[in-house]
């Protein structure tokens, strides 16, 4: 059976012949039916615009992206049709991609209403239960984007993801907005999904969250995967100097001499 996701000799170049970032050189991804990996790397090694690829945002320079064996792009396209709903994608800042004039629980139902075609007050309801369901009690679910915490914005924004039933999540740092009680809270809902069967892909720079969430970790340096492997064995063993500097970092961490 083909991955749920798959990622095969991925490259993005920017710029232009006077000066180029090769921000993501020929790499390979994968993910299954109930995975979560983790793309961790230090800042500007290329996690997002791989995840904006994978979410067919941006389009590679050479490679391809599959969902469930199909190529995501058709013509200038990604993601047509049916495959559309089935991978969402959530981005660090939610203020930015929220509008400031909608209440929560409208910018939810908007969302609910263009994937599951459902309307007016059944839509609102959906939205009200996404939110609940976020921990977002039916008040805050009324307030403005300006009068919610960023952990709460952020859960509006899963929210919204959420609506279309997607088989996959693509976050990129969702929790290095927010404070450490809306990180938690943010982390135990992940958990939830990834009980539900959701498939996730994570993008941080935070160890400690992906540790805590990944069932397989790809470490990022300068565009390239320099470590991939199972999370446990890559945080008790890991192989690269880069990666072993990378987990030293994670606060509270403590590493063994040798
Ligand atoms: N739209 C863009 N135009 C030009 N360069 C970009 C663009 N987006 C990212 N880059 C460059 O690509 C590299 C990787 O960036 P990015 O994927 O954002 O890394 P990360 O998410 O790991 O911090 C960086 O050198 C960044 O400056
Ligand atoms: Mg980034």
């Amino acid at each position: 059976m083909a991955p749920r996701l798959e990622g095969k000799n991925i490259s993005v170049t920017f710029g232009d012949i006077f000066r180029k970032v090769e921000a993501v050189k020929n790499v390979d991804v994968s993910l299954e039916p109930g995975q979560t990996i983790g793309i961790v790397g230090e800042s500007g090694s290329g996690k997002s615009t791989l995840a904006r690829v994978l979410a067919g945002i941006q389009v590679p320079t050479s490679g391809q992206v599959t969902y469930e064996g199909k190529n995501i792009w058709q013509g200038k396209t990604s993601y047509p049709g049916e495959m559309r709903r089935k991978v969402q994608m959530v981005f660090q800042d939610p203020y930015g991609s929220l509008n400031p004039r909608m209440r929560a629980v409208n910018a939810v139902a908007e969302a609910v209403t263009f994937h599951q075609k459902v309307v007016g007050n059944d839509a609102k309801q959906i939205a009200f239960d996404l939110l609940d369901r976020m921990g977002l009690s039916q008040k805050d679910a009324q307030k403005l984007p300006r009068a919610l915490s960023g952990g709460q914005r952020q859960r509006v924004s899963v929210a919204r993801a959420l609506s279309a039933n997607p088989e996959v999540l693509i976050a990129d740092e969702p929790t290095s907005a927010i404070d450490q009680s809306a990180q938690s809270q943010l982390l135990s809902l992940f958990s939830e999904l990834i009980a539900d069967g959701l498939s996730i892909i994570l993008v941080s720079h935070d160890l400690g969250v992906i540790r805590y969430l990944t069932d397989r970790v790809y470490v990022m340096e300068s565009g390239n995967f320099v470590e991939a492997g199972d999370t446990a064995q890559i945080f008790s063993n890991p192989q690269m100097e880069y990666t072993q500097k990378l987990i030293s970092s994670i606060p509270g961490h403590i590493t063994k001499n040798r």
